[in-house]
């Protein structure tokens, strides 16, 4: 498994956009993975990917206990610089060897991190596993309407009628796509909304929610930069429960 957030480049250009107060995860994904996640107070939470702890940290504020992970040493170190707290544990470890916790939680949330996972199968197998019964899973990840080009990385614009699209080519062939995301190749891994919602439901969970990113025009008005966010989902979240 590849740890691009450790790579000095990749590090520092995501942490200069990570730290603007109007960025897309301040702005439109952390608010709607807080509000799935409703009241936290009492539980025990795992967050999977969690960076530099922004959401593990809100979270905490109401949780009984939170454990971040991730793969990242150095998104870790900004955690626990910038995130950290009584009931809070930062942990190296990849959502590939989650199954190793000898632990258990009432929430596993995840922001943004479900996209780089090649077998998506075992992971939910595995959260599934540290969950107590009834205990929630609620993740974003990038919407499979990004993920799904191949060639096509951007907006294409049509001269003739002056409008301009967002290509979806590549959409049913499932598998590695790379980006160039401050450094060339991110790998990162392209599933159909209906492998994503299945996959959950046929490894003992129910979907209670799905919810897709949208700009609002209050946002667009703030900063036009949220435009692209207006009609293309970025992020997909979807919340669901143990049987
Ligand atoms: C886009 S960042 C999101 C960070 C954080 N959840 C947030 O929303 O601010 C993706 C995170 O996933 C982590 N990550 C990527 N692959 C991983 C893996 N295989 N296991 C654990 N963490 C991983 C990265 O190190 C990074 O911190």
């Amino acid at each position: 498994m590849a740890n691009y957030y450790d790579n000095e480049d990749f590090f520092s250009g995501y942490m200069e956009i990570r730290s603007q107060e109007m960025n897309y995860n301040n702005c439109i994904e952390e608010p709607l993975m807080l509000k799935l996640a409703g009241d936290v107070s009492g539980r025990d939470i795992i967050d999977i990917g969690c960076g530099t702890g922004e959401l593990s940290s809100k979270l905490a504020q109401t949780a009984d206990s939170v454990l971040g992970i991730d793969i990242s040493h150095k998104m870790l170190n900004a955690a626990k610089e910038k995130n950290s707290g009584s009931n809070i544990e930062y942990k190296e470890l990849s959502m590939e060897n989650i199954g190793t916790l000898n632990r258990e939680f009432d929430l596993a949330v995840s922001s943004l991190a479900f996209h780089y996972v090649e077998n998506f199968e075992k992971l939910i197998l595995d959260i599934s596993k540290l969950l107590r019964k009834r205990g929630s899973l609620i993740f974003s990840q990038e919407h499979p309407m990004v993920t799904a080009n191949k060639e096509l990385k951007d907006w294409i614009n049509d001269p003739e009628t002056k409008s301009r699209c967002w290509p979806v080519s590549n959409y049913n062939e499932e598998g590695v796509r790379y980006e160039d995301w401050f450094i060339n190749n991110v790998k990162k891994y392209h599933r159909t909304l209906s492998t994503i919602i299945n996959t959950i439901i046929k490894n003992g969970f129910e979907i209670l929610e799905i919810a897709e990113s949208r700009a609002d025009d209050e946002l667009i008005s703030k900063n036009p930069k949220f435009l692209n966010g207006k009609n293309l989902a970025h992020f997909l979240f979807i919340k669901a429960r143990k049987l």
